[in-house]
C-alpha cells in the first residue's frame, strides 16, 4: 500500500512545484490544448512520452499501445489519428518504436499467444513483408532491433494511408509523419529520418484518399 499512498503525495508534490514555477499554471491548463505533436508509441513503462521528449502538459496529444501499432480496424488508434489531426491540427504525427520491445520480441518467437496473436499478427506482418532483410541478418538482436525499426516504418506508413492526414496534407502541407526509436540503453531519441514525402507519393499509387479534392491555390 505504501507505494500507492505515495502517488498521491508526488501528486501533491508537483502540484506545489508547478505552482511555484508559474501561479497561473493549471488555469492555463484547463483552459484548453493547443499541441503541436501527436505521439504514438508503445505502452512500455519505460519509454514515458513526455519525459523523453521534454515536453509540459498540454505540449503532445498521446496514443500509446502494445509495440505501436497502427492498424486499420483498431477505431482507438483510428479515432486518435482523426482528432489530432482533423480537431487539434497537429502539425507532427511521431510514431516511436523502441528497442528491446516485449511485444516486437514476442512476435519474433513461433509460439501461439492466445489473445495476443492478432495483435502480434500485424508484426508478423511486418516481418514477412521484410523477410530478405531480416533474414539476411544472422545476428539475433540485431535482427530483433532491425525488426523494431522497420515495425516503425510501416507504422508510420499506415498512419500516411489514413484520409484524415492525406486530406489536411494536401490543403495545409502538414501534418508531417515521422519514425523514431527510442533506446533504452542510451535515453537517447533516433530519428529514422523517413521519407515522408515520398512515402506519400508512393502509397497513394494505391491508398489515395483525396480524390476529388483540390490543393489550394498558391
Ligand atoms: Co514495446
Amino acid at each position: 500500500m505504501a507505494s500507492y499512498e505515495q502517488i498521491f503525495d508526488n501528486n501533491r508534490k508537483w502540484v506545489a512545484e508547478m505552482t511555484a514555477k508559474d501561479a497561473n499554471f493549471f488555469e492555463k491548463l484547463a483552459r484548453d490544448q493547443n499541441p503541436d505533436y501527436l505521439y504514438i508509441g508503445c505502452s512500455d513503462s519505460r519509454v514515458p512520452a513526455n519525459e523523453i521528449m521534454g515536453l509540459e502538459p498540454g505540449d503532445v496529444f498521446v496514443h500509446r499501445n502494445v509495440a505501436n501499432l497502427v492498424n486499420n480496424t483498431d477505431l482507438n488508434v483510428m479515432s486518435v489519428i482523426n482528432y489530432a489531426v482533423k480537431h487539434l491540427s497537429v502539425k507532427h504525427i511521431i510514431v516511436c518504436g523502441h528497442y528491446n520491445c516485449g511485444g516486437v520480441k514476442a512476435a519474433m518467437m513461433p509460439k501461439d499467444m492466445g489473445l495476443l496473436n492478432p495483435w502480434l499478427r500485424t508484426i508478423r506482418d511486418v516481418y514477412r513483408m521484410h523477410y530478405d532483410e531480416l533474414d539476411a541478418i544472422k545476428d539475433e538482436h540485431k535482427r530483433y532491433s532491425r525488426l523494431v525499426e522497420l515495425n516503425v516504418l510501416e507504422q508510420a506508413t499506415n498512419v500516411i494511408k489514413t484520409a484524415s492526414v492525406q486530406q489536411c496534407y494536401l490543403q495545409n502541407k502538414y501534418p508531417i509523419v515521422h519514425g523514431w526509436v527510442f533506446d533504452l540503453h542510451t535515453g537517447i531519441l533516433i530519428d529514422l529520418n523517413i521519407n515522408f514525402e515520398k512515402i506519400l507519393k508512393e502509397i497513394q499509387k494505391i491508398y489515395d484518399l483525396t480524390g476529388g479534392m483540390a490543393a489550394p491555390s498558391e
